[in-house]
């Protein structure tokens, strides 16, 4: 539950707007924010730039679920064809390679900024980029200024590299003490349980409720949240189905 209800989410989305931020001192407010991909990372990512003032956070999806999820917080969906020509930055964040091409690029607008907070170098057609271009210089550290032929320029962050590990620190360690807990008590699990383990082949495993709930409860305790607890009428009101409407 940690890695991407935690992590990704919160983690991914600030340490990308970090990454940004320390490689270009732009201003987010005002700006037209692109993001492709609303899973963990790229919503992360979305809200931050809502939260900083971006004017409009535009989401580019290929899943229903998760572009009717960005609909309902107030982000807008279009297809990347469509946001190339209005974006001011752009931030990949799907797992999926190729997701912004040349016919993107060649529509953008002067100064646009892409970067990638997904996949390896993959999810910016970097090659594509190559091809459109006439020169590319390095205007800043991790900073890659490319020239098109009508003389537009396009900047591209870390080489399409991670953006938050590249040009930021990753994530806060805050964020990250909860993943790693919960894959330390995982590892422990697995070795207690190993018998009953043994023999079931190669397979995936969901991380057991109690463990999630014991490093929910630490991080709570950590962080001084207190809560309330169910009495004895109310753990049995909702464990029955014999009271209600
Ligand atoms: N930068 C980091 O530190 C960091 C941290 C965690 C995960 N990641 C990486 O980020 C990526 C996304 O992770 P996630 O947890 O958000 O995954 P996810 O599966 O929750 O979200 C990916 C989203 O992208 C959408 N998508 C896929 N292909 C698309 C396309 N061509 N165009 C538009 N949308 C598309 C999917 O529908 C999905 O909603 C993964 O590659 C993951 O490894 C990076």
């Amino acid at each position: 539950m940690f890695k991407p209800k935690f992590d990704n989410l919160w983690g991914t989305g600030q340490s990308t707007i970090d990454g940004i931020l320390r490689a270009t001192a732009d201003l987010i407010a005002g700006k037209i924010f692109v993001v492709a991909g609303y899973g963990h990372c790229g919503r992360g990512v979305a809200l931050r730039a809502k939260g900083l003032g971006a004017r409009r956070v535009i989401i580019c999806e290929i899943n229903p679920h998760r572009a009717l999820t960005a609909a309902l917080e107030g982000m807008e969906v279009m297809p990347m064809r469509e946001a190339a020509e209005v974006g001011d930055i752009f931030v990949t964040a799907t797992g999926c390679k190729n997701v912004i091409n040349a016919e993107h690029m060649k529509k953008m607008k002067n100064g646009a900024v892409m970067c990638n907070t997904g996949h390896f170098n993959v999810e910016i057609n970097i090659p594509d980029l190559e091809k459109i271009s006439v020169s590319k210089r390095e205007i800043r550290p991790l900073v890659d200024e490319y020239t098109l032929e009508d003389g537009r320029k396009i900047y591209l962050l870390a080489q399409g590299r991670l953006v938050n590990l590249a040009c930021a620190e990753g994530h806060p360690s805050e964020v990250m003490d909860m993943s790693f807990s919960d894959q330390a008590l995982a590892v422990e699990w697995i070795v207690k349980n190993r018998d009953k383990l043994s023999g079931m082949g190669s397979v995936v495993l969901d991380i057991p409720e109690e463990i999630d709930r014991t490093v929910a409860e630490l991080k709570c305790k950590a962080m001084g949240l207190r809560l309330d607890v169910l009495t004895p009428e109310q753990e049995a009101y909702l464990s029955g189905w014999a009271e209600g409407t």
